[in-house]
């Protein structure tokens, strides 16, 4: 591990970068948590501001004084601020580029003029589409996207190794299967736990069930981008860029999660399938990463994606005023 330093964390309130700025707090860091609370929960970051460390700009990535004062005396930049919806993008088509994509330009234009060189950023295991090789590996074919959001963060990878090849940057991006575990507060078990809180004998599931996902609890997440950032410089593609999938070695099917979802919350809900090989348009029916790469650097998964989803469904039920507040 480093030499405690000081970082920005942008999407510093929502679900991973809360996580994130505990996890750094607690390993003796300094943090500049910046986020403008668009999915962010300040309830999140209640026991981060308690800590003399820990610093908070409310502020948006796409203001660049605002950016220019966050990054300022920082080692290191904790990209984690996105519009993360895989699912709505179609219907709003410049949200992608804009919070994914130019959001990214500004902050590593703001990182260049403040001389702060490293960054660690959260892509997705979305970019990689209908991955033609599963387990897909980071070096697979350059994947067709199939959402804006991929795209859009496909986009941002390309800047963010140029502006390493080019300007001295040394970069680590990581491409997450679905993270989930304390503080989730979007994706399936989401939707599922609050569709059986309204009704508890039917559950509505997008799709035939057969997806296959692979989940990743947040915390073995951390560890995976603490270990790559700071341990993996050896496995880098290029001497200042790398790129890590993290994700869990198995998969699951989505009716397999809707009935650990189901006996979690103690219920029996009939399962109505709305039929299709994919939930919505951009919905990848198969993501399964190749995790060999991460691995080498003696890191691994905690728990399995069963125990990740039950204890989910449990984070869930005890905050359940996180239902109201997203879609
Ligand atoms: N959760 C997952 O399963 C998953 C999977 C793959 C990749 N990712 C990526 O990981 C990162 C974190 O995801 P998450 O699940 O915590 O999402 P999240 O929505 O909980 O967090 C995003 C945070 O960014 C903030 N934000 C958004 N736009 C902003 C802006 N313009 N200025 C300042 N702050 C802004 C939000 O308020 C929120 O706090 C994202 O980049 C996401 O794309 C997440």
């Amino acid at each position: 591990m480093p030499v405690q330093q000081k970082a920005l964390v942008t999407g510093a309130a929502g679900f991973v970068g809360s996580n994130l700025v505990d996890h750094l707090l607690e390993t003796g860091w300094e943090v500049v948590a910046l986020d403008n609370f668009s999915s962010g929960q300040r309830e999140f970051l209640v026991d981060a501001a308690r800590h003399p460390q820990f610093k908070l700009i409310e502020g948006d990535v796409l203001d660049r004084p605002t950016l220019d004062r966050a990054v300022q005396g920082c080692q290191w930049v904790f990209h984690f601020s996105a519009n993360a919806d895989v699912r709505f993008g179609l219907n709003h088509p410049f949200r992608d580029l804009e919070q994914n994509t130019i959001a990214t330009y500004h902050l590593l234009e703001a990182m260049r003029a403040q001389n702060v060189k490293n960054i660690a950023f959260s892509s997705t295991s979305a970019m990689y589409g209908e991955a033609e090789v599963i387990p897909t590996p980071e070096n697979c074919p350059l994947p067709i996207q199939t959402s804006l959001y991929g795209a859009s963060k496909l986009a941002a990878e390309g800047l963010i190794s140029s502006y390493a090849e080019g300007f001295g940057f040394n970069a680590c991006v990581f491409r997450f299967a679905s993270v989930v575990g304390k503080r989730y507060t979007h994706g399936h078990i989401f939707d599922f736990y609050k569709k059986l809180k309204a009704n508890p004998r039917e559950l509505e599931i997008l799709g035939d069930g057969t997806q296959k996902k692979s989940y990743l609890d947040v915390k073995d997440c951390l560890r995976g981008i603490m270990k790559a950032c700071f341990e993996g410089q050896a496995k880098y593609e290029r001497p200042r860029y790398g790129v890590f999938n993290l994700g869990t070695t198995t998969y699951c099917q989505v009716s397999e999660s809707a009935g650990w979802i189901s006996s979690e919350m103690g219920l029996e809900p009939k399962l109505n399938y709305t039929g299709g090989r994919q939930g919505w348009i951009g919905d990848n029916p198969f993501i399964y990463l190749d995790t060999k790469k991460i691995k080498s650097l003696n890191w691994d998964t905690s728990m399995s994606i069963e125990q990740a989803i039950r204890g989910t469904v449990r984070w869930l039920a005890q905050n359940e005023w996180i239902l109201e507040r997203r879609q």
